[in-house]
């Protein structure tokens, strides 16, 4: 079991950054989470994808290309060789003058982080997981997009810390306009009467790998798909919810703020998608 820290292609142990790296003074970085097993990483490609369109859309210039970060992240996996690895990419807008202009940042750093997965665990999949609809609204989508996955994650966390409060394990945010968006660092999904129901980009939410795969995958089994708007408290008429996400994979949940959700039990369509996306995820591997 091992860390390593690739900083700009150089491998380490421990790593100290600057302080006036903007991704730590200001939040200014981009980001993605990506899972291996026995060192192959887990949809790679797609990370990728979204941690350069990430940076357009910031404005930030990453100074490598795609072929770079998979010859990094490979020898960063071999070097802490565990046996399942999570990994964070991050790419911040590099150290410049104390000052919100981020035009004296001239040299983003690339920063690959390799650590023993912390998994969770088999029960939560079992039984589901408790959350809470908080009060906390989901940044606005002319604010600051939440399809951008940069390294400012206050909304999230004061989210986070909201549902922890309240005794959940996770919450969900709506949007200003009390429209159902996602979770702290997964997407949302429900289920209605059989149809598969999850909101629509334009609520403002991260377009997570997980979700694409779980939408392709219910919609290749039979699943009435629906992206849409609903209001927060159409959460409670579910008979299903689930999270998607690269470390919860598809993570049933089995309390909304201490009601049950349905039998209060994973219900019959989560647990089918929750094995398809098992099944597909091995298979890539
Ligand atoms: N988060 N929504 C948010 C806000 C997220 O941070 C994430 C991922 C997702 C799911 O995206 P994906 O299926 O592509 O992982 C949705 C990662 C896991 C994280 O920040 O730890």
């Amino acid at each position: 079991m091992a860390t390593k820290i690739n900083f700009n292609g150089e491998i380490h142990d421990h790593l100290n950054i600057s302080v006036l790296d903007h991704g730590f003074l200001f939040g200014d970085s981009v980001y993605e989470v990506v899972c291996a097993v026995d060192n192959k990483p887990c949809y790679l490609d797609k990370h990728l994808a979204r941690l350069f369109s990430s940076a357009k859309a910031i404005s930030l210039n990453i100074p490598h290309d795609k072929e770079w970060f998979h010859e990094q992240v490979e020898v960063t996996l071999g070097a802490a060789d565990n046996d399942e690895s999570y990994i964070r990419i991050i790419v911040t807008r590099g150290t410049g003058e104390i000052d919100i202009d981020p035009s004296t940042c001239h040299s983003p750093n690339v920063i690959i982080i390799v650590m023993e997965i912390k998994k969770y665990p088999e029960s939560d999949y079992e039984k589901g997981i408790h959350v809470a609809l908080v009060s906390i609204k989901r940044n606005a989508r002319d604010a600051l997009n939440p399809n951008i996955k940069t390294g400012n994650y206050l909304n999230n966390v004061l989210a986070k810390m909201e549902a922890n409060k309240l005794g959940a394990q996770d919450a969900i945010m709506v949007n200003s306009w009390g429209h159902l968006t996602e979770g702290t660092t997964s997407n949302l999904f429900f289920v209605r009467d059989g149809r598969v129901l999850t909101p629509s980009l334009d609520c403002g939410l991260l377009s997570g790998i997980t979700r694409r795969m779980v939408i392709q995958l219910s919609e290749e089994n039979g699943f009435h798909v629906e992206e849409g708007k609903w209001l927060g408290e159409e959460l409670y008429g579910a008979d299903e919810i689930f999270l998607t996400g690269t470390l919860k994979k598809v993570m049933p949940v089995s309390y909304l703020d201490g009601r049950p959700v349905g039998s209060g039990k994973p219900g019959p369509v989560t647990r089918k998608l929750m094995r398809l996306y098992r099944d597909v995820t091995k298979r890539k591997l």
